[in-house]
């Protein structure tokens, strides 16, 4: 038999377009398998899954904690461990918690139901360049509480950054990566420089501007930039996906029409088929995960997508249902790291299904789209649709 390397390979035209049969046969015959590309043990079982994103004093992200180094900019959120990364991120929590969501969600409905209006009759569209990349730079620049820059330019900017995550598996994407992520972070500290638009970037500046600890307002700033772009890429990503769930189930979008299953669904499309296919930690001690020894600065890839498929925690895994309840996939994560703009998220994609929801045009698939070669992230490139009457 081919090795789990050769079986699973998340750059092949096959996995792009469906991972998830591999990632059936790899947990079902190899739950925790080595792989020579990711260089990391890959896991595929909810539960193994869930544990190393628990137990962050074995497996740690901070790169630091396993002799590893992270440049300044970097040094976020995303990439510190508690307990350092606990007070940012409470600070990032509640500055959240102190938004208007539900304002939020209005005004992306709204923007959506205006370019719906604009693209129907007007023949085939892309999903992605004329809904999703527009309702993700708006929703977050408003939560942000920062003028949207223009969408086109800032995609650029932000696919050069999602692109240089695979950089472990393609070296090239990194410099890019690296020259958009100053771009970025100029464009950051341009908001932080500027006076203050209410929103959730003047409430952590706020409650940092007279922090004795540099490193604090170090770390915020970078934050910020996580949360605009990680937020951005993602959300788009999960709005092509949904919006391609959606056109190979007929029926879904109009049985979401009442507030509960548009909750509920919004979630399960995440699950069914979200963005985020993996994230990776390291050991910092030996350890076992089912039968497999993992040594001391070992990465290991705890696979989402393979983990929200699994029967062992899902009934009809491998289907579409939109009132599952309770639903406690992986799509946002879990443990220390979750992601901090799930309620944001949710706000995102609910506007999106209301949107299509009210108006009377009908979508549908006008040919096949094109996933996005990225592994980390399950994205399309594009993705034609069009509204028919
Ligand atoms: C449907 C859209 C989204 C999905 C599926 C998603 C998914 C995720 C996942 C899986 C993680 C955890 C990664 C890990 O453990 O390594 C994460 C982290 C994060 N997400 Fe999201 N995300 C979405 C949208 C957003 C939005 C809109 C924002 C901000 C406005 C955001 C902000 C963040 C931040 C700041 C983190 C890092 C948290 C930490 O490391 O403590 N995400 N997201």
């Amino acid at each position: 038999m081919p090795s789990a390397t050769d079986r699973y390979d998340p750059l092949a035209a096959e996995i792009l377009r469906d991972p998830y049969p591999v990632l059936a046969e790899l947990r079902e015959r190899e739950p925790v398998f080595w792989h020579e590309g990711m260089d990391s043990w890959g896991l595929t079982r909810y539960a193994d899954c869930v544990r190393v994103l628990r137990d962050h004093e074995t497996f740690a992200r901070d790169p630091r904690r396993t002799g590893g180094t992270v440049p300044v900019p970097s040094l976020s959120v995303q990439t510190l461990d508690p307990p350092r990364q606990s007070r940012v991120r409470s600070l990032f929590m509640s500055a959240l918690r102190a938004q208007d969501l539900g304002a939020v969600e209005e005004r992306a409905r709204l923007l959506v139901l205006a370019r719906l209006g604009e693209l129907a009759g007007a023949g085939p569209f892309d999903v992605v360049a004329e809904i999703a990349v527009p309702l993700s730079v708006a929703v977050v620049a408003d939560l942000l509480g920062v003028e949207a820059p223009p969408y086109g330019e800032f995609a650029a900017v932000s696919d050069a950054i999602m692109r240089s995550m695979d950089g472990g598996l393609n070296p090239a994407l990194v410099e890019p990566g690296r020259v958009a992520r100053r771009q970025l972070s100029d464009l950051v500290d341009s908001w932080f420089a500027a006076s203050a638009r209410p929103g959730l970037l003047a409430r952590v500046r706020q409650a940092t501007v007279r922090d004795s600890d540099a490193l604090t307002r170090l770390y915020v700033k970078n934050t910020a930039r996580v949360m605009f772009q990680g937020g951005y890429s993602t959300l788009a990503a999960a709005v092509g996906n949904a919006v391609h769930t959606l056109l190979a189930h007929p029926g879904a979008l109009h049985q979401m029409r009442g507030r509960t299953l548009l909750a509920t669904g919004a979630d399960e499309l995440v699950r069914f088929d979200g963005p985020v296919q993996g994230t990776t930690r390291t050991a910092v001690r030996a350890c076992r995960i089912g039968t497999v020894h993992i040594t001391p600065g070992q990465k290991v890839v705890p696979l989402f997508a393979a983990a929200n498929r699994d029967p062992a925690a899902f009934t009809r895994a491998d289907e579409l249902v939109l009132d599952r309840t309770p639903n406690r996939h992986l799509g946002y994560g879990w443990g220390p790291h979750s992601c901090i703009g799930t309620s944001v998220a949710q706000a995102g994609l609910r506007a999106l299904i209301a949107a299509l929801n009210g108006h009377p045009a009908r979508p549908a698939a006008a040919g096949e789209g094109v996933r996005r070669r990225t592994a980390t992230m399950r994205a399309f490139d594009t993705l034609p649709a069009v509204l028919l009457p």
